[in-house]
């Protein structure tokens, strides 16, 4: 059996890690056009590489919670196979154990606009760092801002035709493609579950629902799968 799992931003929500669209939420208090778009950093690269920073630094201190660790767990102990998909640009699922493509890229990783290097980002970027492979200061933070594609596309596309249950984890369904990773699922024959403190956008579309905090219901659930 085949388990391919999307998180989003509630996963991380124990950890002290704010989400987009909640209350308080981060496009709550930031203008997305201004900080996650290619334009915004072309009219200003200082504000952009700035809004990282403080993203990078405020995660620095967070830990796992107990979502992260269940999720490490079945995928350590689950006799079939477990995907792990992210739209959190945070490490907490690695720093619990688990192997995740990272769609939406990773505030701690940093990559060069002229030769593609990617390496650790420092814990302050600046606009004018150089390019540790070819010097260049084209440097900005590896995350994928609205109107790029995504990485790890045609991987994800193999687990989500191949999975026997897809699974969603504190996602409101509101950005694309991933909120169409259900339906994509679905279509191909796999069984869905949302996990989830309120029904998302496409609660329909979800033969399941488990309903609440995420520290709670994912070790949970993933002890009635070992
Ligand atoms: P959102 O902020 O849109 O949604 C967070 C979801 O998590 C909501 O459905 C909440 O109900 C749920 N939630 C909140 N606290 C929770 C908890 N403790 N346990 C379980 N669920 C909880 O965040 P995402 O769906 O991840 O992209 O946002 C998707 C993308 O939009 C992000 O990756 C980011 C953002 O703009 C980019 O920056 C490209």
């Amino acid at each position: 059996m085949k388990i391919t799992i999307l998180t989003g931003a509630g996963v991380s929500a124990e950890s002290g890690l704010g989400t987009f669209r909640d209350k308080g939420g981060v496009w709550t208090k930031y203008d997305l056009q201004e900080v996650a778009t290619p334009q915004g950093f072309a009219r200003d690269p200082e504000k952009v590489i700035d809004f990282y920073n403080m993203r990078r630094k405020n995660a620095r201190g967070a830990k796992p919670n107990a979502a992260h660790f269940a999720l490490a767990r079945l995928q350590a102990e689950f006799r079939g196979e477990v995907e792990l998909i992210t739209q959190n640009v945070d490490s907490l699922h690695e720093a619990a154990g688990s192997t995740a493509l990272h769609m939406h890229g990773a505030h701690g990783r940093a990559r060069c606009m002229s030769c593609h290097a990617k390496w650790d980002a420092p814990l302050v970027m600046a606009v004018d760092d150089p390019c540790p492979t070819c010097g260049e200061a084209t440097t900005r933070p590896d995350v994928v801002w609205f109107g790029e594609t995504p990485h790890y596309l045609p991987e994800i596309a193999t687990h989500l035709a191949s999975a026997d249950l897809f699974v969603a984890i504190g996602t409101s369904g509101t950005v694309y493609p991933a909120a169409g990773f259900v339906a994509e699922a679905r279509g191909r024959g796999a069984r869905t579950l949302e996990i989830n403190l309120e029904p998302s956008n496409f609660a329909d579309l979800f033969d399941d629902v488990i309903l609440g905090p995420a520290s709670e219901t994912v070790p949970q659930w993933v002890d009635t799968l070992l």
